[in-house]
């Protein structure tokens, strides 16, 4: 796996500069004012760090972003960094801070002056975040990336402080990996695999096989893998660091490692980002690794749902009727819409098995999502006003775009079928409701419970604030933040 740049945080140390080759942070509040370390550095280079702080160039930046020096004139470092965060800034804004400086990291690593800042380690986890790198190039550009020293003046402190963020890092650096994965390297086997390898970390992992999942009847989520060489697998993760006996908070993902749209084909154009459709699976897996390393107290069950969508003589076509692991009947009309027919087994099994307090489910589920909300929020759908309160809060407070949407009764009309209980798609509007109208057919109204469409949100076009290119692992931080909040207490 991707591994975190190392971070170590160092006792501030101003003769540092004389020797240190990499780039070099400053961090600098709006007021401009050099702490011991900033006028040691000030004084190396001949007054250029005074004379860049008075600049409009930095008067110009917001909190969190950054500017270079044009040369580091005098010293021996390659670059210098100017970081604009006050000493009263957020966690968001010092993860921005973070990010700036993880975005122009370099095989030489950098030295962060962070002027004993208050928010040093959410600065350390915005770096460490930023700095994500996932590739299959040959060749030179495979160097990684140099340490990255953090000067403040009680390092142990902001350590033990920063700990938990490197378990963070590590659950979204999981997360971005499986995204990034191609279908013929994770294939449901490997997927299966990796996961079964979390057992180091103090989780239960137990797979089931197309066998057991004939045995509990789940008709709809093994149509699905039909077509596929690939056999299909639910994977149950528990993190049991809560109290004996007590019901857990249940994740649920959708964890289709490739979508060809079976029958229903997909057109050729752009079906390669569909190795990234088992984003759901990979948010709840890098969770349940977060929750191990840090040692959550809570009770934590994580199941995803491993297919692969293809078409072939087997494979399940338009107009098929699958009997669901709840009993109901389901024609399927589009065997693209397949997230949906997966996930309608592992919600049941999920409650039938474990009687979860909540449950969240996170799928890349419909396009439509993205023609709604863009890249910029995923869709919220709830049975429960309270419960997804709780989940705006927590995406609000990591900085992750989360928007709640409609889902009444009106909306489950468009799913009747003439011949079984149900189709698996509505009409042309409101996709992504339908979608969700449809996934609610498989919650028991007492339990409390949140669809997450993150289509959007996964693998965006381009870069985002604390990601390069590429997967996100949005959720991640959100979920995490809700158990501390929500199941830690
Ligand atoms: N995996 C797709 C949804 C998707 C689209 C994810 C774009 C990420 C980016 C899903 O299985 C799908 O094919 N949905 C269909 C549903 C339709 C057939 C009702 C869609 O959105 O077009
Ligand atoms: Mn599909
Ligand atoms: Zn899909």
């Amino acid at each position: 796996m991707t591994q975190p740049v190392a971070i170590a945080f160092k006792e501030t140390d101003p003769e540092v500069f004389a020797t240190q080759s990499g780039r070099i942070a400053l961090v600098v509040g709006g007021d401009g004012k050099l702490g011991q370390a900033g006028r040691k550095l000030d004084r190396a280079m001949k007054g250029a760090i005074k004379r860049a702080v008075d600049s409009e160039a930095f008067a110009g930046l917001d909190a969190g972003e950054a500017m270079e020096l044009s040369w580091p004139a005098a010293i021996a470092a390659e670059a210098v960094q100017l970081v604009r965060l006050d000493r009263k800034a957020g966690a968001d804004e010092a993860r921005k801070a973070g990010a700036a400086i993880g975005a122009k990291l370099g095989e030489a690593g950098a030295l962060v002056v962070a002027q004993n800042h208050p928010r040093a380690a959410d600065l350390s986890l915005g770096l460490a975040l930023r700095a994500y790198r996932f590739d299959y190039h040959t060749g030179e550009d495979k160097k990684a990336y140099g340490p990255v020293t953090i000067m403040v003046d009680k390092p142990e402190e902001v350590a033990a402080a920063a700990a938990p963020h490197a378990a963070l890092a590590e659950g979204v650096f999981f997360t971005r990996d499986l995204v990034n994965e191609p279908a013929n390297i994770l294939t449901t086997d490997d997927f299966a695999a990796r996961l079964a390898a979390m057992q180091e970390l103090g989780l239960d992992v137990e797979i089931l096989e197309e066998e057991d999942m004939k045995k509990l009847g789940m008709g709809a989520l093994l149509g699905v893998g039909m077509g596929s060489e690939m056999p299909s697998k639910l994977v149950v993760m528990q993190w049991k660091g809560g109290e004996e006996g007590e019901a857990p908070f249940a994740l649920v993902g959708k964890g289709v490692v490739f979508d060809a749209g079976g029958i229903s084909l997909k057109p050729g154009a752009g079906m390669e980002e569909m190795t990234m459709d088992m984003g759901g699976a990979g948010v709840v897996s890098g969770v349940m690794r977060t929750l191990a390393l840090r040692k959550a107290k809570a009770n934590v069950v994580g199941l995803v749902g491993l297919v692969e969508n293809m078409p072939d003589g087997r494979a399940q076509r338009p107009g098929d009727i699958v009997t669901s692991m709840k009993g109901d009947t389901i024609e399927v009309i589009n065997t693209d819409a397949e997230g949906r027919l997966v996930l309608a087994d592992v919600l049941w099994y999920a409650q039938d098995r474990f009687q979860p307090k909540a449950m969240v489910n996170l799928a890349t589920l419909t396009g439509a999502v993205i023609v709604a909300l863009g890249h910029e929020n995923a869709g919220l759908f709830a049975n429960d006003d309270n419960f997804v309160a709780d989940i705006l809060k927590a995406a609000k407070t990591e900085g992750e775009g989360a928007w709640h949407m409609p889902l009444q009764p009106a909306y489950d009309k468009a799913l009747k079928s003439r011949l079984a209980d149900m189709r698996n798609v509505g009409n042309r509007w409101g996709g992504a409701i339908t979608a969700a109208a449809f996934l609610k057919r498989f919650v028991k109204d007492e339990v409390p419970w949140c669809h997450i469409d993150i289509a959007g949100v996964a693998l965006p076009p381009n870069e985002t604030t604390l990601a390069p290119k590429g997967p996100t692992g949005w959720g991640v931080r959100m979920l995490d933040r809700l158990i501390r909040d929500k199941f830690e207490a």
